[in-house]
This record gives structure tokens, C-alpha cells and sequence, in this order.
């Protein structure tokens, strides 16, 4: 069954066509390649043992994606990742943000409309800003946006749900992901920041290789136990997978309309606890230090997944130390290989 995947050579979108190759499903992928290279193509044929089929779109065209879905008659189902995803850019430049992010958004659902079309949509755990309860679960309220990243995700899960309401024949899950890290185990893909990472495990990574200095950890007096921010960090593999989940439930014939799951592990870790994990992981001693907050930072947050696993069938197995291992494996082999 073939599967149009949006921003598919990026580094969720790459991991996820592997899981679909995995359980049997043909990825057909679209990628503007403003964000991602276009040699991930190859390290996915050395994963897979195909070459993928490839198109490059750029989605914000509406005639350019109305002509591709006509060519498409086969397709069954859409993951749709294309998006800009750099909160601290997003302040910056909101409306490179809302161009892109809306307009790719509203021309695929317009192309494919009418067709009875599975779409799984890439959303964030960010709807929910610093929830009020924690574990967090899908009935949270969803909180005003710390950034226009995080209201482009907002706006999107309205958008689906007013597409929906409407009576459209589409069936919709909305996937609202926690912090995803580490690497395919054969390192072959894997995050690429472009420029100084803004996201922890990267950083680390290229601290821990000698690219970076020092790590800074922003904020050492948060009310946790240890004083610094926690999260629900998420093997991007554990993450692909769930994505699979997602295309099977809604192949089910009593799905109907949309539903939204948190996909993370359901516990939550500080910056210093992964710090110990990425030590323990590798045996290495990473050099940082206690840093002022940084500004936009929630104190903690961390998923609760119930639902995510008695409905959607799917569960996180990979832990915190096979994340830093991975990413420490995926980090060496671009040290040799740059991709
Ligand atoms: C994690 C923790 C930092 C860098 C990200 C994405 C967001 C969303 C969720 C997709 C925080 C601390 C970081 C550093 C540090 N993903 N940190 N030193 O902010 O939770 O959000 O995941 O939707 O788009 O941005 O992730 O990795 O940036 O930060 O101390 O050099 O690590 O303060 O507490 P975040 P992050």
C-alpha cells in the first residue's frame, strides 16, 4: 500500500519510512529539501535495499501539489511532517512559519480531499505548554502557544478537526510527539541540526565528539529534584513505529473522523539525568556546566501514553541509555562520513 510521506528525508519523516518499509507499506516521499539532504535518499537505499521512490515538491505550490496528487491515484494514505520546526527561529520569523507550515498543510488536504484518505499529522507536545497536571494526557487543555512554532501546531489540530466537522471523508490521527532523539542503530541516519544545535541531545553529542566546547545546561534551579528541566524524551524509532500504529488504526473499519495520541514513554527525565545517561552509555566524561534559563523553556513536562497504547496499540521500548548510545554512533559516523 503506498503511502505518501511529507518531509519524509528529514530526520523524523526518514526513521518512519524505514518502520513503513519494515511492516510491508510502499513510502512514496515528498521533500522541498529546504530542510534536509537529498543524499538521506542513499543512506535509506543502504537500509532498505531499495531506492525509495523520491519526488521533489515544494508543497506551498497549490497547482504544483494538485498536479502530484492526480498523478497519484494510488496512494491510501498521507504522513504529513512537513513543517519548520525551530521554536527559537519561529519568534524570529513568524511568518516564514506560518507560510510554510499552513500553506503545505491546506494544499495537501485540498489535492487528496475526497478520496478517503488515512492521514497520520506530525504534532507536538508544545499544544500543551506547561500543563497544570502532570503525567499529560490527550484531554489536557490546550494552553496558548509559548511561540508561533507551537500555534502553527495548534492551528493545524483546528484546521484537521474543522476539515473533519465538515463531513470530509477523511480519517485523521493527530500524533503530538515529546522530545525525540537518537538514531537508526545502524547509524546510517540520524538528526542533522544545521548550524549550532538548538536541541539537547545533539548538542551533547557534538560536545562529546569535540565540535562543541561545553555544554551548557540552561537552568540549574527549577523546582525538580535535581533543579533542571525535565522532558519525555522519545527513540525516534519508538516513533516511527508509532506512526505505523497510527496508518493500522485508522485501516480498522471502525475508525471514524479524528483522534489525537501522545507518543512518548511516559516518563520524564532532567537535563543532568540524560547528561549521566550519555555517560554511562559511552563510558565518556561530557564537559558542562550550570547556565541561566533560557527564555521560552517549560520547567517539566512528560506524557502520559495510556492511550497511545491500550488504542493505539503501541508502546515505547527503546530506553534512555539505547538513545545515547545510538546518537553517539549516529554522531561518529558523520564525524567520518559527512553527509
Ligand atoms: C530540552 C531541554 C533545555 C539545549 C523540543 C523542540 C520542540 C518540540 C519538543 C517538536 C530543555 C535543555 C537544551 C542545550 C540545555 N519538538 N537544553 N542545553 O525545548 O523541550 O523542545 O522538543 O515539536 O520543537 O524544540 O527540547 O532539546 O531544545 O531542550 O540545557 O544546549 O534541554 O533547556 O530543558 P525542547 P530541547
Amino acid at each position: 500500500m503506498k503511502i505518501l510521506v511529507n518531509g519524509g528525508l528529514g530526520f523524523i519523516g526518514s526513521h518512519t519510512v524505514v518502520e513503513l518499509v519494515n511492516s510491508g507499506y510502499d513510502p512514496i516521499i515528498v521533500d522541498d529539501l529546504s530542510n534536509s539532504d537529498i543524499r538521506i535518499l542513499d543512506q535509506l537505499t543502504k537500509i532498505i535495499g531499495f531506492k525509495p521512490t523520491f519526488h521533489q515538491l515544494d508543497l506551498c505550490d497549490e497547482q504544483a501539489v494538485k498536479n502530484f496528487a492526480d498523478s497519484q491515484k494510488d496512494i491510501v494514505g498521507i504522513i504529513h511532517f512537513a513543517a519548520f520546526k525551530a521554536v527559537g527561529e519561529s519568534v524570529n520569523l513568524p511568518l516564514k512559519y506560518y507560510r510554510n507550515n499552513f500553506f503545505s498543510l491546506v494544499n495537501v488536504l485540498n489535492a487528496f480531499e475526497g478520496r478517503g484518505m488515512n492521514l497520520v499529522f506530525s504534532s507536538s507536545c508544545t499544544v500543551y505548554g506547561q500543563p497544570e497536571q502532570l503525567p499529560v494526557t490527550e484531554a489536557a487543555p490546550v494552553q496558548t502557544a509559548q511561540s508561533p512554532y507551537g500555534n502553527t501546531k495548534q492551528v493545524a489540530e483546528e484546521i484537521l478537526n474543522d476539515v473533519i466537522a465538515s463531513g470530509s471523508d477523511y480519517k485523521m490521527i493527530s500524533l503530538r510527539y515529546f522530545n525525540p532523539v537518537g538514531a537508526h542503530e545502524s547509524a546510517l541516519i540520524g538528526e542533522q541540526p544545521i548550524g549550532v544545535p538548538q536541541n539537547l541531545v545533539p548538542f551533547i553529542t557534538q560536545t562529546a565528539i569535540g565540535k562543541r566546547e561545553k555544554l551548557m545546561v540552561w537552568g540549574g534551579d527549577y523546582n525538580t529534584p535535581d533543579g533542571s528541566c525535565i522532558r519525555d524524551y522519545i527513540h525516534v524509532v519508538d516513533l516511527g513505529r508509532a506512526h505505523v500504529a497510527a496508518l493500522k488504526l485508522m485501516e480498522k473499519e471502525d475508525f471514524t473522523g479524528i483522534d489525537f495520541f501522545n507518543i512518548g514513554t511516559g516518563k520524564g527525565s532532567s537535563v543532568l539525568e540524560v547528561i549521566k545517561a550519555f555517560e554511562e552509555a559511552t563510558g565518556l566524561k561530557l564537559n558542562y556546566e550550570i547556565a541561566p534559563r533560557r527564555d521560552g523553556d517549560v520547567e517539566q513536562v512528560w506524557g502520559d501514553a495510556t492511550k497511545s497504547t491500550e488504542k493505539l496499540n503501541w508502546k515505547a521500548e527503546l530506553d534512555l541509555s539505547t538513545m545515547m548510545s545510538s546518537a553517539w554512533k549516529w554522531e561518529n559516523y558523520i564525524a567520518q562520513n559527512p553527509l
